[in-house]
């Protein structure tokens, strides 16, 4: 398949059937029982941090981020990323996860946190968040609890119990503030 095909879109609500059906394809029911879905279900993904790949405007595959917030940090979680089986290999996982993680840095986010195999997301950037420091809603394998620090300091201010930024008091989350050039 020629690369040069495929395209990079931020996600719209026109993609959502393709997108649940790839999701489906990827985890199965299974999903649901998740941890990761579980903070998810909390509220709603941020369609501006979250993109599609298509090819001939067939979505073939996605990835979303939805904000969150752990004691005084913030972040967004990266998640689902999945490439419909046709065309995994081909780098569209790992171009997904740099532009998700581009558009995070760029609308000031602090870090971006995932659960996922260290294998595959070490390479690109991220780290493992220290043993115990984050919990979740359900369980987790701490070893698959891992962060891009997109600015210092903001991976420490993640502790104790992630929540959906949506489901949380609303003193402990903003937007991130980000600063207009003058
Ligand atoms: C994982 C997934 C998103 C990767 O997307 P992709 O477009 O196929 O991957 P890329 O082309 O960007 O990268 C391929 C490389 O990653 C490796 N890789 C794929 N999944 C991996 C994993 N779970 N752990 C370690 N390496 C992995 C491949 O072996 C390949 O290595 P190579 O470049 O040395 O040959 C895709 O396989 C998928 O949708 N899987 C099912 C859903 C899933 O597991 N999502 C991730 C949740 S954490």
């Amino acid at each position: 398949m020629n690369l040069a095909d495929v395209l990079y879109a931020p996600e719209s609500p026109a993609h959502d059937t393709e997108i649940d059906a790839i999701n489906e394809e990827a985890f199965g029911p299974g999903r649901y029982t998740r941890a990761a879905y579980r903070i998810r279900e909390g509220g709603p993904h941020d369609r501006t941090l979250s993109f599609v790949a298509l090819r001939d405007g067939v979505v073939i595959a996605s990835v979303r981020q939805t904000p969150v917030v752990a004691g005084k940090g913030r972040a967004v979680l990266l998640g689902p990323l999945a490439v419909r089986p046709a065309f995994k290999n081909l780098g569209i996982g790992r171009r997904l996860v740099a532009i998700a993680l581009e558009a995070a840095r760029a609308a000031g986010w602090p870090a971006v946190v995932l659960v996922g195999d260290e294998p595959y997301y070490g390479p690109l950037g991220f780290r493992r968040i220290p043993y115990g420091q984050l919990e979740m809603p359900g369980p987790v394998d701490q070893n698959r609890l891992l962060a891009v620090e997109l600015q210092p300091g903001a991976v420490a201010r993640l502790q104790g119990m992630m929540q959906n930024a949506a489901s949380a008091p609303r003193t402990a989350f903003s937007a991130p503030k980000v600063m207009a050039a003058s």
